[in-house]
């Protein structure tokens, strides 16, 4: 079985941060959301993992090199545009040859593992009626913003909807299919979509309205689409909330640290309270400051006569002198920073697409 992590794509819904950084490389957690569908693939024992890059590629090759640090071997495979998920499958077909693969969007992150689903497909296809494709659904509150499967009495996939008006259930596609060689002639069979891509779901509909069996299996755990702002700062929390006490940076006298926190070395706190969970990584100082829970602090930041809380701040970027910054999501070698005086003025710098509430 091999793997194919989708990690190209425009990510419009997270712009700005996505002019100058792949969307799969921003961190949750101080991890590179990527990583963790990486390291989900070699625990599920599938080590030959094609990686499709975009725009970003260079830096994304640059994050995950050939893969050995995983335990892995990555072969990376260029998109000329995003072209769509199906198209994704189009220009793998040399790296997946006939075999059995994973297809995995890169900027999904689940918190169950995925050797169980890996192992009943493998079971199902030894057995009488071998599905050709299975995929991951998970039961949502809100069915019309997602994409949507109707099943039959033996859970095989009858239809696929994108965000029906009137859904047909309320279980939504998970950003993880299995597949067997048929896709591909399902990929080739397509047409565009109105907004121009070759949707997976259409694919998968071929496979089914030519006599194929699509089976499921349903997700219990947690799924998140981090494709935007607060979607990312949950699975932020909730990868916080697994976090275990490790203080390997100094924490003077003046400091204290409450719950699970994480300090990395040569990451300094003065002056300071952490209530955990709460991730500061190597370098970053924070002086005279409050962390409040669910924040990650990437590496070589400052944080100074400021409190931040349900956050995430990436490499190199100061935050300072700021009563209280809640929700929030700085990208690298930013500057955050009030002026001792009320000001009478604001004084901004602000690129396409940003948003600034000042209240
Ligand atoms: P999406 O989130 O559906 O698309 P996007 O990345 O273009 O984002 P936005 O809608 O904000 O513009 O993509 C899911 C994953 O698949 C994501 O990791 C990007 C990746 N992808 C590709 O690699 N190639 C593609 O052609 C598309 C559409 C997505």
């Amino acid at each position: 079985m091999k793997a194919l992590i989708l990690a190209g794509g425009a990510g419009t819904r997270l712009r700005p941060i996505t002019y100058t950084r792949a969307k799969q490389l921003v961190p949750v957690a101080n991890t590179p959301i990527l990583f963790y569908g990486i390291e989900a693939m070699v625990a599920a024992g599938i080590t030959d993992i094609g990686v499709i890059i975009g725009d970003t590629g260079d830096e994304v090759r640059e994050a995950v090199g050939d893969g050995s640090r995983f335990g892995a071997t990555i072969t990376y495979i260029p998109q000329e545009a995003p072209l769509g998920l199906a198209h994704c499958v189009l220009i793998a077909r040399d790296f997946l040859g006939d075999e059995d693969f994973v297809m995995y969007l890169g900027d999904n992150l689940l918190e169950q593992d995925l050797a169980a689903f890996v192992e009943a497909f493998e079971e199902a296809r030894a057995g009488d009626d071998p599905p050709v494709a299975q995929i991951l659904l998970k039961q949502v509150p809100d069915p019309h913003r997602f994409g949507i499967a109707a099943l039959d009495e033996h859970g095989n996939v009858v239809s696929l909807v994108e965000k029906p008006a009137d859904p047909p259930s309320d279980l939504a596609l998970v950003g993880v299919y299995l597949f067997d060689k048929t896709i591909h002639e399902a990929v080739r069979a397509i047409r565009p979509s109105a907004r121009g891509e070759l949707e997976i779901t259409d694919a998968i509909q071929w496979l089914i309205d030519t006599g194929h069996r699509v089976r499921t299996e349903l997700l219990t755990g947690w799924w998140i689409d981090t494709g935007k702002l607060t979607p990312l700062l949950e699975a932020n929390r909730l990868l916080l909330e697994k976090l275990e006490t490790r203080v390997e940076g100094s924490v003077d006298d003046r400091s204290t640290l409450d719950g699970r926190v994480v300090v990395e070395a040569g990451a300094e706190i003065v002056n300071s309270r952490v209530r955990g969970p709460v991730a500061i990584a190597a370098g970053t100082r924070i002086v005279d400051s409050f962390i409040g829970p669910f924040t990650a602090i990437g590496a070589h930041c400052e944080i100074l006569n400021s409190e931040i809380e349900h956050s995430v701040v990436m490499e190199r970027s100061i935050v300072q002198d700021i009563p209280r910054l809640e929700d929030s999501l700085i990208g690298r070698d930013a500057v955050v920073r009030r002026s001792q005086q009320r000001p009478r003025a604001l004084r901004l710098m602000v690129g396409d697409h940003c948003q600034i509430d000042v209240e």
